[in-house]
């Protein structure tokens, strides 16, 4: 049977999210959004790329949940997105309320989803979405690690002067500031960076990674980056919805992995069908741990801000 994806808020992430989607046959697409006529609109512009694209599938705009009955993954984008001068938590309180609604109405349409959050601050949203739908800890991820390590790996080959496809490199953390890009086991096809590259340009590209989202959201001055984060959270579904149990850098729900119990962090993850298969558990230098500890006291707070 095909698979079916819902992607909430068909705004610059969500639409692009639908996009890749397509191009990646995942299976039929229903794009939602409150906004009336948007999600029509975008959805049928899409849905008539198939004959060029060779798509077969179905992509559906709706302002009704009922539209999303039964999907396998159901990917959360709605919210407001930064301007310049605003940190991802300014965004939080408008967008606890937009998601928490988004994720009770489509856990009630497809109760054995598996459901990726990419709304900002992340890493309290996916915390909300985990708290109102009642879905078990394995089916509620968020997207955040994949594209801050997108960046980190681009920045790096870009520096290396190598395909950016061989460059492994894992960002930990909080999707914030606070994110860990690990230097230690960052390598090009296996051959550790710190041996190819000097320290001050590693510095800098972990400096540029941490700020991969604010450096977007100057230059665009109305909103914040969408292409990567868009294809970032179908690169996870494919995972989900293939049971390709890829390894990603994905917002887990920790209960005791890392020492860390009760929150959403960034882990290296293999992800299935069923949304976090395994979290994939190692040693930390004391540097390491330290640095992800800044995360979890950063994420603390974000949570207690959330009220749930
Ligand atoms: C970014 C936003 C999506 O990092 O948080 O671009």
């Amino acid at each position: 049977m095909q698979k079916k994806i819902t992607i909430i808020g068909a705004g610059n992430v969500g639409a692009t999210a639908a996009h890749w989607a397509l191009a990646r046959r995942l299976g039929d697409i229903v794009l939602l959004d409150v906004m009336e006529g948007i999600p029509q609109g975008k959805a049928l512009d899409l849905w008539q790329a198939g004959p060029l694209d060779g798509f077969a599938g179905t992509v559906t705009g709706s302002n009704d949940y009922a539209d999303t009955a039964g999907s396998d993954v159901v990917i959360i984008t709605a919210g407001l997105a930064r301007k310049p001068g605003m940190s991802r938590d300014d965004l939080l309180a408008r967008n606890v309320a937009i998601v928490r609604s988004c994720a009770e109405e489509a856990v009630r349409h497809s109760p054995d989803c598996v459901m990726i959050v990419v709304t900002n601050p992340i890493d309290a949203m996916v915390h909300t979405a985990f708290k109102v739908s009642g879905l078990p800890k394995n089916r509620v991820i968020g997207m955040a690690g994949v594209l801050d390590s997108a960046r980190y790996r681009t920045f790096l080959a870009d520096a290396l002067g190598v395909a950016p496809a061989d460059v492994f490199a894992l960002v930990m953390g909080i999707h914030g500031d606070k994110m860990l890009p690990l230097v230690r086991l960052a390598n090009v096809a296996g051959v550790p960076i710190t041996d190819l590259l000097d320290r001050e340009t590693i510095d800098g590209i972990v400096r540029r990674t941490q700020m991969g989202g604010i450096e977007i959201v100057n230059h665009l001055k109305t909103g914040s980056a969408f292409y990567t984060p868009g294809l970032a959270a179908i690169e996870m579904a494919e995972a989900i919805l293939t049971d390709s149990r890829r390894v990603m850098p994905c917002a887990a729900y920790l209960d005791g992995e890392f020492g860390i119990s009760g929150y959403f962090l960034g882990v290296p993850v293999v992800l299935g069908s069923n949304g976090v298969e395994r979290i994939l558990e190692f040693e930390l230098t004391e540097e390491e741990r330290a640095a992800l500890d800044e995360s979890v006291a950063a994420v603390s707070r974000q949570m207690e801000a959330t009220g749930l």
